[in-house]
C-alpha cells in the first residue's frame, strides 16, 4: 500500500518521479504528490486527490524545476483521500518534506506530545506526526537531517519506508525502512529510490534492497551510506543486478495490464516450470525442497499461510500436497493466524504464499512461525521481496511483474508451484509412484499449449459477458479441487466489477445459499470431468429446477452438461489436480469482460491496492 519514489542526480526530478508514480500506482491511487527542491532553495510541494494523472493536471503551469525530489501515491489508511491528507507531508516550518509507506502505530501518543510542545497539525495522517517529530528532534538537538531522522525513528513504533528532503539542503536525500519495502537504484551520478524496482528499470540495473531497520544517506556526489537505525553498525550495501526489462512493465498492445497478464499465461507457466521437471518427466526438481529434504520427510504436518488469491491457491495446495505426500495440511488466513492461538512446533513446515512478497499479515505469520522453530518456506513472485528474504527456503513462481491489481497469472503460477512442490516432496517422502509423477509432470509441461487453447474462448466469453453484465449477484460453485477455483472466480468478479459474488462448495449450496437462487441469480459452475463430476451434475440440476441460469466450465466433449446448463465453456482435459489452473482462465476472462462492459478501471479497482503492506 502506497508507493514512494525519490530521485537525486543531474536530471530534472519531476519527470522521473511522475514516471515512477505511474509504475507504482498499483500500490494505491487515492492521491498523489511530489516535493522538489528548487535551485532557488524553495521546497515546492504539489499534491492532489485522485490518480497520478490528476496530480499532473493540477501541476500544469507550475514550477517543477529541481534535481532532488520525492513523490508518493497513496492508499488511504489514516484520514480520507483528499488533498490535505495526501503526501508529501511537510513540517510546520515547511523545511522538511516526507513520503511514507506503512503505518505509525504510536502516532497518537507522539502527536499529543508534539502538540504539548506547540506543534499544530493540518492532516489526519500518522505521517504528518513523523515529519513533525523529525523537525522537533532537529531543532531540539540542533543536529543534521540524518541524525534527526534516525533519532525520530527510534521513537516510532510501526512499519515504514520513508524518504525525506530538507529545504536548502539540495544534496541530500535520507531514506529508511522497517517492514515496508525500499529499493535504491544506483546510476551514474544519480540515485533512485522506490517501493519496488519498477520505477528504476530503464535507468539502472544496480540496486540495493534496504533491509529492515536500515537508514541510508544518499548524497549527490558521494557513495551510498547505509547505517543501522538502532545501533552503530554500518552495513556495507549489497549491490545486486536487476533482472527486469522495460517491456515486462508495459501493456504490450493490450488495453489493460490485466488482459495482458491473462493472455501471457502460456508463457508465464512455461517460465514457472522451466528447469523443474526432468526431460523424461520422471522427476520434479525443486531445489528448495530437495536441499531441505529432511524437513519434508520428518514434518508432522504442513501449515500454509496466505491472503486473498494466494489463500485460494493455498487451498488447492492443501488438496494436492495431501494427495501426493500423505501428510496433514492446514490452511490459514495469514491475517488470522497469529490471533488464533496457533499451535506450531519445530516439526512443522510452514509455507507462506504471496505474489508481492510484502503482504504485512503474511510477513507477521512468518515471524511467528519462525519464533516457534518451524521451517518456513516461501512461494513468491517478486524477486528480492521481504518474504523470500525472511523465509528459510522457497521457490519463486517466476511469472514476471503482475501489475493489474487483480491477480491472474500469479494465481496459476502459485498453483503450478504448489503442484511441483507436492510432486517433489511426494517423491522424497516415497508417497507417490513414478507413473503418477510422470503423467502430471507431462501435463504440466503441456500447460502452455493447454492454456493457449483455453484462451481461444475469449471471444465467446466476451459475448457471454454481455448477457450477464447487469446481474447483481452471482454464485460460483465447485467441488474438490475446484471449490477454491470457485472462490477465486467470485473474488475476480467482485474486485474488478463491484458485483456481489459468492464462491461455495457446490454440495453445501443446499444447506442455505440455494434459497438465493432465482431467475436473477446466475450460477457459474466449475465441472470438469473429474472424480466428482456426477455429483456436481445433480447440483446443477438443483439450480436449474429453481429457475437459475447456469454457466458451466466443462471438459471438452461433455455432452451431458450441455443438456442442462444454459452455457458451457469447454476446457481441455487435464489431470484432476491441474483443473484449477485451466478452469481459472475462463473465470478471469468472464470477470474481465463483465467489468469492461460496466466501464470499470480493471487495473485499478476502487479501494484496492496491489500490495497490502498494512495490517
Ligand atoms: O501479494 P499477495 O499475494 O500476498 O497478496 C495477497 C492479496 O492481497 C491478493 O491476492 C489480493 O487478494 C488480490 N487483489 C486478488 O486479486
Amino acid at each position: 500500500m502506497c508507493g514512494i519514489v525519490g530521485y537525486i542526480g543531474d536530471k530534472q526530478a519531476y519527470d522521473i518521479l511522475i514516471h515512477g508514480l505511474h509504475r507504482l500506482e498499483y500500490r494505491g491511487y487515492d492521491s498523489a504528490g511530489v516535493a522538489i527542491e528548487h535551485e532557488t532553495g524553495e521546497l515546492n510541494v504539489y499534491k492532489s486527490k485522485g490518480k497520478v494523472t490528476e496530480l499532473e493536471s493540477s501541476v500544469e503551469g507550475k514550477d517543477t524545476g529541481g534535481t532532488l525530489g520525492i513523490a508518493h501515491t497513496r492508499w488511504a489508511t489514516h484520514g480520507e483521500p483528499n488533498d490535505v491528507n495526501a503526501h508529501p507531508h511537510v513540517s510546520e516550518d515547511r523545511t522538511l518534506a516526507l513520503v511514507h509507506n506503512g503505518t505509525i502505530e504510536n502516532y497518537g501518543v507522539l502527536k499529543t506530545a508534539l502538540m504539548q510542545h506547540g506543534y499544530h497539525f493540518s492532516s489526519e495522517t500518522d505521517t504528518e506526526v513523523l515529519v513533525q517529530l523529525i523537525s522537533y528532534v532537529k531543532h531540539t538537538n540542533r543536529c543534521s537531517l540524518f541524525d534527526a531522522v534516525r533519532e525520530a525513528l527510534r521513537q516510532v513504533e510501526g512499519a515504514y519506508a520513508i524518504a525525506v528532503v530538507e529545504k536548502g539542503n539540495p544534496d541530500m536525500l535520507v531514506v529508511a525502512r522497517k517492514s515496508s519495502p525500499l529499493v535504491i537504484g544506483i546510476g551514474d551520478g544519480e540515485t533512485f529510490v522506490a517501493s519496488d524496482a519498477t520505477p528504476i528499470v530503464g535507468y539502472t540495473d544496480k540496486v540495493v534492497y534496504l533491509k529492515d531497520n536500515e537508514i541510508a544517506v544518499i548524497r549527490r556526489d558521494a557513495p551510498l551510506e547505509v547505517h543501522s537505525i538502532d545501533s552503530i553498525q554500518h552495513p556495507v550495501p549489497d549491490i545486486q543486478t536487476l533482472k527486469l526489462s522495460v517491456e515486462q512493465l508495459e501493456k504490450g498492445g493490450y488495453d489493460t495490464f490485466m488482459l495482458k497478464e491473462i493472455f501471457s499465461q502460456p508463457g508465464t507457466l512455461r517460465d514457472c516450470i522451466r528447469g523443474r521437471i526432468t526431460n523424461d518427466c520422471k522427476r520434479v526438481v525443486l531445489s528448495g525442497v530437495i536441499e531441505n529434504r529432511d524437513r519434508f520427510i520428518n514434518a508432522n504436518r504442513i501449515v500454509i499461510v496466505a491472503c486473498g488469491t494466494s489463500w485460494h491457491a493455498a487451498l488447492i495446495g492443501k488438496r494436492v500436497i495431501q494427495e501426493m505426500c500423505r501428510i496433514s495440511v492446514e490452511v490459514e488466513y495469514a491475517s488470522e493466524f497469529r490471533y488464533g492461538c496457533p499451535y506450531i512446533t519445530d516439526r512443522d513446515v510452514v509455507i507462506a504464499i504471496s505474489q508481492s512478497g510484502e503482504t504485512a499479515d503474511t510477513l507477521a505469520a512468518i515471524q511467528l512461525a519462525k519464533s516457534k522453530g518451524a521451517f518456513v518456506y516461501g512461494i513468491c513472485n517478486v524477486v528480492g521481496a521481504s518474504i523470500p528474504r525472511d523465509t528459510d527456503s522457497g521457490t519463486y513462481i517466476h511469472v514476471g511483474p503482475e501489475i493489474g491489481v487483480a491477480s491472474t497469472k500469479a494465481f496459476t503460477g502459485q498453483v503450478t508451484v504448489l503442484t511441483l512442490l507436492a510432486l517433489c516432496a511426494g517423491q522424497i517422502r516415497k508417497t507417490i509412484d513414478t507413473e503418477t509423477v510422470e503423467s502430471i509432470a507431462r501435463a504440466l509441461t503441456e500447460l502452455p499449449q493447454t492454456i493457449k487453447e483455453v484462451l481461444t474462448l475469449a471471444d465467446t466469453i466476451k459475448e457471454l459477458s454481455r448477457i450477464y453484465t447487469y446481474a447483481r449477484n452471482f454464485l460460483y460453485l465447485g467441488r474438490g479441487y475446484n471449490y477454491p477455483t470457485a472462490l477465486e472466480g467470485a473474488l475476480k468478479l467482485k474486485e474488478i466489477s463491484y458485483v456481489h459474488a459468492e464462491g461455495y462448495p457446490a454440495a453445501e449450496m443446499k444447506h442455505g445459499p440455494i434459497a438465493l437462487i432465482d431467475s436473477e441469480m446466475p450460477t457459474v459452475i466449475i465441472a470438469p470431468n473429474d472424480s466428482l463430476y456426477d455429483k456436481i451434475i445433480s447440483n446443477v440440476q438443483q439450480v436449474k429446477s429453481r429457475g437459475g441460469s447456469v454457466i458451466a466450465i466443462v471438459s471438452k466433449g461433455d455432452r451431458s452438461m450441455e443438456q442442462i446448463a444454459d452455457h458451457c465453456l469447454e476446457i481441455p482435459e487435464v489431470p484432476e489436480c491441474l483443473t484449477p489452473i485451466v478452469a481459472a482462465v475462463p473465470l478471469q476472462l468472464l470477470a474481465y469482460y463483465i467489468a469492461i462492459n460496466k466501464g470499470k478501471d480493471v487495473d485499478r479497482p476502487r479501494n484496492l491496492a496491489k500490495s497490502v503492506t498494512v495490517e
